[in-house]
């Protein structure tokens, strides 16, 4: 059984203009001059600075979106398509992120024909899938993403297009993680049904875990089973944070 690659992921969200490039560079810099990390990395900032990003990355670096449109082109003002973000030099989508399912009521219905887009533009999906605190609170969490996760992946799906991120809504940006033991169960149930699905290949699917990761706790969190890498948000901003949770990666 192969094992999954592990990811560290940036998510900008609405975060940086133009001059936030040098971020980037100074990341290629520190990955450059560190240890190597036996991880991927990816940053996804706005749709704004996807083309020149991907033009300042270097091959350390993959670069992604945090959303797209299921159709290919057409009359839909002010979005943007799967196919323009390939075309932009992008290789990921994020789909799916609780951001949007909960600004823009956006179902795993959707984040399914997102996930179909990406895949149709050759891109890899980042299903996003977690609870919110009432639901964890109402013991549901489990129920709730192995729901979300069998809605909103596509059959154009296979081992190879997808990574998952476990983002419980509760966790984001708020400074709270669960402990280690309930992200073990969570990701131990995403891990069963991805091999309900995929058969063998599920195991080699990587599981992120996202939700207020930063370089303090991510050697903790990253060492949880089935936890194969994080998706960030604020602390990807920062080179020098983003780079002390990729260190989770790196020798000790
Ligand atoms: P924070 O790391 O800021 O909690 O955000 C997590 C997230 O939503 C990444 O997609």
């Amino acid at each position: 059984m192969s094992q999954p690659k592990p990811m560290v992921a940036g998510n900008w969200k609405m975060n940086g203009l133009k001059a936030s490039v040098s971020e980037l560079s100074a990341l290629s810099k520190m990955l450059e001059t560190s240890a190597a990390a036996s991880c991927d990395v990816l940053v996804c900032p706005p749709f704004t600075m996807l083309a020149s990003f991907s033009d300042q990355a270097d091959a350390e670096i993959f670069i992604g979106a945090q959303d797209c449109h299921s159709a290919a082109s057409g009359a839909h003002t002010g979005d943007i398509s799967a196919e323009m973000i390939a075309d932009a030099g992008a290789t990921h989508i994020i789909v799916g992120h609780s951001e949007r399912r909960a600004d823009h009521d956006e179902t795993s219905t959707q984040v399914a024909q997102k996930a179909a887009a990406a895949h149709r533009a050759g891109l890899t999906a980042i299903v996003c899938v977690g609870e919110t605190e009432q639901e964890r609170d109402e013991g549901k969490t489990v129920s709730i993403v192995l729901s979300q996760l069998a809605d909103s992946l596509p059959p154009s799906s296979t081992a190879s297009n997808i990574v998952i991120a476990y983002e419980p809504v509760w966790a984001i940006g708020t400074g709270r993680t669960p402990t280690t033991q309930d992200v073990a169960e969570v990701h131990a149930a995403l891990r069963s049904a991805l091999i309900d699905r995929f058969s063998e290949a599920g195991s080699s699917i990587a599981i992120l875990y996202g939700g207020s990761v930063k370089p303090s706790n991510a050697h903790e969190l990253m060492a949880v089973d089935n936890v194969n890498g994080a998706l960030v948000g604020g602390a990807s901003l920062k080179a020098t944070d983003f780079n002390g949770i990729i260190d989770a990666y790196r020798d000790a």
